[in-house]
């Protein structure tokens, strides 16, 4: 039995006084649509779904289900893959899809202050307009919200140059589970004042505070890009040539893997026909530079392929248009939702430290033979980001749901003990919470845990998710 209360008429009433009827669902059609995000083929039904259009209609909420002892799961568009935005425990699912405002681009200062539920691809084509320039592109940028990026500290490809999100954050306003609100800290470019509470609730996955507004960085947006698409007949060899790019002084701002499974099914789902893969190719790195001038950026080209030839490159593709570079983007951007459609999956989104990806790669395949499960691997190479797409195929339940928990943490084990750690960008959610002990202790849990706890006293907000 849930501890949290159940909601009854008195509740309903309240929501429907504080939000109007239209904002206050609870009709099997609306649960259906708010009770699973992109993980696996997860679903929890909220008892209700609220869409506030206020900070204090947000503060409001929070302040009642505080008080009533009602668990409240923050959504924004329901993209995520670690399961951060499912009603485990029913109760509200407050959706922050009415915050959609680009309240102010500054300019002068290289600023804008967003809501949380305007789409990532729409702010950074309103700024782009300005020259200016928001990096962080999850894949599925064309419908995520900022509000999700911010609490799931999305990557992307260009990270590898940009940064992540949290690189992007100057300050937010913030509603603190008992309806308290704040802002985390001040609209300037350096901070020295005091803990960051910018950065603690930058990835704290909605457990902390539901973020109501935001104000990024922007940097001038760089003017030409060139783009590769390279084969190579080992998908080891591919992984070796992406540290000795970096290590020859260049820092593309894209450095994307995928095997040769994630491009055939890739390229199946969305029948392109454009690319053609040998039989003896297993690998591709996607890679991009971007700057200023041509004349860099070509010698920047003439050096990649002289390395990636050292690796034993096939022959490389060069993307001359703006449609053939679109083309080959949006094929890697569709391999997560290709891989999906052709069987239930598991995706572990591993990362180490980039000269470790090829024991990494490895690894995880010798791990598959062992437990018997096929793998799809692609993901930002450059920043040692490895997404590992286990299929279900025809794996009894017995071992999807018994077994491949222990190859899980066999993969995870064998990336703490590379250097890295259990999720570089869809975070730890609900679904990688059981393998938290293999990345930190108990003492670090237990700083966690008390963070948690001055937060939300009552445990109301997003709970069961990340370590609880
Ligand atoms: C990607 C998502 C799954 O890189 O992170 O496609
Ligand atoms: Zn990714």
């Amino acid at each position: 039995m849930s501890k949290y209360k159940e909601l009854d008429e008195t509740d309903f009433l309240y929501f429907i006084n504080l939000l109007g009827e239209k904002y206050v669902l609870a009709d099997q059609v609306s649960k259906d649509k708010y009770n699973h995000d992109e993980t696996e083929d997860l679903k929890y039904n909220p008892t209700v779904v609220l869409k506030p259009e206020n900070t204090a209609q947000v503060a409001e909420i929070l302040a009642y289900a505080n008080q009533n002892n009602i668990p409240v799961t923050p959504q924004g568009a329901r993209t995520g893959l670690s399961g951060g935005a499912l009603p485990i425990f029913g109760g509200v699912a407050l959706s922050m899809e009415r915050f959609d405002k680009i309240i102010k681009i500054d300019t002068e200062n290289g600023q804008v202050t967003v809501e949380p539920g305007v789409i990532t691809q729409v702010l950074q084509e309103k700024v782009a307009d300005e020259g200016l320039f928001y990096p962080p592109d999850p894949a599925s940028k064309g419908t995520c919200f900022i509000g999700g990026n911010l609490s799931e500290n999305s990557g992307g490809p260009k990270a590898v140059k940009y940064g992540v999100t949290n690189e992007y954050v100057l300050n937010l306003e913030v509603v603190l589970p008992t309806g308290e609100i704040i802002w985390t800290g001040a609209n300037v470019l350096k901070n020295a004042t005091g803990y960051n509470l910018t950065q603690l609730i930058v990835g704290s996955e909605g457990t902390l505070g539901v973020i109501t507004k935001a104000v990024l960085k922007l940097i001038p947006l760089p003017l030409k890009n060139m783009l590769l698409l390279i084969p190579f007949n080992s998908a080891e060899k591919a992984c070796e040539a992406v540290a000795a790019i970096f290590q020859a002084g260049i820092v593309p701002s894209g450095m994307e893997f995928m095997e040769r499974d994630a491009l055939i099914w890739t390229k199946n789902f969305i029948n392109d026909d454009s690319i053609q893969i040998p039989d003896n190719v297993r690998a591709h790195l996607l890679i991009e530079v971007d700057g200023n001038y041509e004349d860099i950026l070509m010698q920047d080209c003439e050096k990649i392929m002289a390395i990636v030839e050292s690796f034993g490159a096939g022959e490389v593709l060069f993307a001359d248009s703006a449609a053939q570079k679109d083309k080959l983007w949006n094929l890697r951007r569709k391999v997560g939702e290709a891989v999906k459609s052709q069987s239930v999956y598991k995706e572990e989104d591993t990362v180490v430290p980039r000269f470790q990806l090829p024991k990494l790669l490895k690894g995880v395949k010798e791990i598959g033979v062992k437990y018997g499960f096929h793998s799809v691997c692609y993901g930002h190479a450059g920043d040692g980001n490895l997404h590992i797409n286990i299929i279900k195929g025809d794996l009894t339940d017995n071992e999807w749901n018994e077994e491949l928990p222990k190859a899980i943490r066999e993969i995870f084990e064998l990336t703490v003990g590379l250097g890295g750690t259990i999720s570089g960008e869809h975070g730890i959610g609900l679904v990688q919470k059981n393998y938290m002990d293999i990345a930190f202790g108990e003492i670090e849990l237990n700083l966690m845990r008390g963070i948690k706890k001055l937060f939300d006293p009552n445990n109301i907000l997003n709970p069961g998710k990340i370590f609880q």
